[in-house]
């Protein structure tokens, strides 16, 4: 029997089980074979808790601290009322008994609220559009973003108060990225057990939380896998750089050496197409190919992009034919549905 991988001091941290883990580990033969090898797996975060998606993990840690703080209102940020991360966060809010208030960025929808719109509708989270603050500025780190944001939830009158928590936006920090440190450690135990060697994990990248977490999870293990992030959205300066410093700020969290450099992280920028939400051709190609093959359903904005990158890798003969490689599917189901026009065909 292989030793279960244990990532050292993580059960310090408080956590809440809101994930439904660990989420299966599966084979994509018929898309290995599409491609040419090498052997692709699919890490199923798209069925984990809160709705499904990468935020469940992050909010494990975050909401046990905000619990262990007495919170009784968690503020989060996103760019887009459309977003995951807000309707996972309103979804742990509620079934914690705390209230869940979510910034936008953006002006209030025009049409009809649809998708996680809809679903942060139902749980009556209190949604204050600030569309007048303008979106992600991508001449702006995030970092500079996450400084402005907590600023504001200190400032502008409905958000201050006491009782209060905030969770960065895309649950950017050291404690949310220990979920996907510890995500690191379930698939590293999972493909021990199926007796394979992970050579690399492929994830889509909006604010790189989730690449972040892996990166310093592997590390912690001392383990080889190679982590690769499909930038998304262009969406901040210097993503990569970014990443990379909160995957070694999350080492430090958990006293560890943090010696992580830009070359321990395969990072695209080119797939991203005309900017965040927009589909890509290449996108809506690997979204129909992974439902073709694998019956494995796919959204245009984080996931079709990622798998875009990881085929384009494959055909690029980037991986020999015996690596084993996880696409982490990172959820976002409910964003389809306000995507329907571009995927009628
Ligand atoms: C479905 C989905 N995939 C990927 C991501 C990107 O995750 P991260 O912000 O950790 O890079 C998000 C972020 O909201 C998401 O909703």
């Amino acid at each position: 029997m292989p030793m279960t991988p244990t990532l050292p001091n993580l059960e310090r941290f408080p956590r809440l089980r809101l994930g439904g883990l660990p989420t299966d580990l599966e084979p994509m033969p018929r898309l290995s074979a599409n491609l040419g090898g090498p052997r692709l797996w699919v890490k199923r975060d798209d069925l984990a808790g809160l709705g499904g998606g990468n935020k469940a993990r992050p909010l494990e840690y975050l909401m046990a601290d905000a619990q262990a703080r007495g919170a009784r209102r968690v503020v989060t940020f996103a760019g887009s009322g459309q977003s995951n991360h807000l309707r996972a966060t309103a979804m742990a809010a509620r079934r914690l008994g705390i209230e869940p208030i979510l910034v936008v960025f953006d002006a209030p929808p025009a049409e009809a609220v649809q998708g996680n719109a809809l679903i942060t509708r139902v749980l009556d989270a209190r949604v204050l559009y600030l569309g007048w603050l303008g979106k992600a500025d991508p001449n702006r780190t995030i970092e500079a973003s996450i400084r402005l944001m907590a600023m504001l939830a200190t400032t502008y009158p409905p958000l201050t108060g006491r009782h209060r928590y905030v969770i960065p936006v895309g649950c950017f920090s050291p404690l949310g990225a220990l979920g996907y440190a510890a995500a690191a450690a379930e698939l590293t135990a999972q493909a021990d057990t199926l007796g394979i060697a992970l050579d690399y994990v492929v994830t889509a990248a909006g604010t790189g939380a989730t690449a972040a977490g892996l990166l310093a999870g592997f590390r912690a293990l001392g383990r080889p896998t190679r982590v690769i992030a499909i930038d998304v959205g262009r969406l901040w300066k210097n993503l990569a750089a970014s990443i990379v410093g909160l995957a070694n700020r999350t080492l430090r969290l958990l006293d560890l050496p943090a010696p992580l450099t830009l070359s321990d992280l395969g990072f695209y920028a080119n797939f991203v197409g005309t900017g965040y939400g927009e589909p890509t051709r290449a996108g809506l190609d690997a979204l129909r190919q992974a439902a073709r093959t694998e019956g494995l359903m796919l959204e245009p904005v984080y996931t079709a992009k990622a798998l875009a990158g990881l085929v384009a890798l494959c055909r690029a003969g980037h991986f020999q034919p015996s690596h084993n490689i996880v696409f982490l599917h990172t959820g976002g189901a409910p964003a389809l549905y306000a995507y329907r026009d571009f995927l009628q065909s």
